[in-house]
């Protein structure tokens, strides 16, 4: 069974504290769509799909990344950290159309200093922190 996490961390590195840790505990490729924006996923079982929300939404590089890249039919898991709430909306529209299965969610807060919010020291310091760390493992390994 192969497994890919597809990730864009551009914030802080919050999402990617998060993939780097099930990466060192699963057996899971990891691929930066920011750095690398294709890839060929056709051999992949599982394909998990991991970001910052931004603007309501999962980043531009993965929305282009899953657009182009994924095959239809695949196993998916999201994950997702955000300064307020998770939003997977844009990312599962793309999915629909590739007639992907979602397998699994999983969010945490993410330390957030966008806009006004660097003006108070920013939101949800300190996340993710270890206990959302070790949350997130369990999360992969449970699927
Ligand atoms: C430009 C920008 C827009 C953001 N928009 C949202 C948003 O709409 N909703 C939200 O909950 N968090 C928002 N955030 C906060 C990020 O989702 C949060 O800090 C996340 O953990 C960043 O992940 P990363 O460090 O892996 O990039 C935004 C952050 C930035 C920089």
């Amino acid at each position: 069974m192969r497994t890919a996490i597809v990730y864009a961390s551009v914030h802080h590195g919050n999402t990617e504290k998060l993939v780097k840790r099930i990466a060192e505990e699963c057996q899971v490729d990891l691929i930066d769509a920011v750095k690398q924006p294709d890839a060929d996923l056709s051999s992949y079982d599982i394909i998990g799909f991991a970001s910052g929300i931004y603007f309501s939404k999962f980043h531009q590089s993965i929305l282009g990344f899953a657009e182009k890249n994924l095959p239809d039919d695949k196993k998916i898991f999201l994950i997702c950290t955000y300064g307020g709430n998770a939003n997977y909306k844009s990312i599962e529209q793309i999915l629909d159309k590739k007639h992907s299965k979602v397998i699994g969610k999983f969010g945490c807060k993410g330390y957030d200093t966008f806009g006004p919010f660097k003006l108070v020291g920013g939101i949800a310091k300190g996340h993710p922190d270890e206990e959302d760390i070790k949350n997130a493992v369990k999360f992969a390994r449970g699927l």
